[in-house]
């Protein structure tokens, strides 16, 4: 499945590239990338849990082909700790694969890799 990310500092960016790189996939930025089939979205949380204006903006256009969500966040914000992941599940109704700090542990990029493995 393709892999779709928005990054402002770097941490989605890696993560994606890194997932893509073990699977062997391809990576998309959404700003400046179109998708042409099904792909998995990376994102960040930006303001007070928010979904940033540049994902929103793609999602708007793109969103039928979305199957599941990651965003990465920061511990440090507490209830609103990569929140958007939940309003964009909630939204386009598709799975939350991973919230995670930063730009992920092992463990959380072993999880997305499984749920990527087990799409057709
Ligand atoms: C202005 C600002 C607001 C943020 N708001 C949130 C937030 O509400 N929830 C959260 O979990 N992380 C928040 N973050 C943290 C980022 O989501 C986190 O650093 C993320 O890893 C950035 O991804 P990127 O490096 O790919 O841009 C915020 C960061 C900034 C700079």
């Amino acid at each position: 499945m393709l892999l779709a990310y928005d990054s402002l500092t770097g941490n989605v960016r890696r993560l994606a590239q890194e997932l893509a790189g073990t699977l062997g996939a391809e990576v998309v930025d959404v700003r400046s990338h179109l998708p042409a089939s099904e792909y998995l979205l990376l994102t960040y949380t930006f303001g007070t849990g928010q979904v940033p204006d540049s994902t929103r903006r793609f999602l708007e256009r793109h969103g039928h082909l979305l199957r599941g969500v990651v965003s990465s966040g920061s511990y440090h914000w507490g209830q609103n700790f990569a929140r958007a992941a939940d309003v964009i599940a909630q939204t386009y109704r598709v799975p939350v694969v991973a919230k995670v700090n930063k730009g992920g542990t092992a463990a959380d990029r072993a999880r997305v890799l499984a749920w990527l493995g087990e799409q057709h």
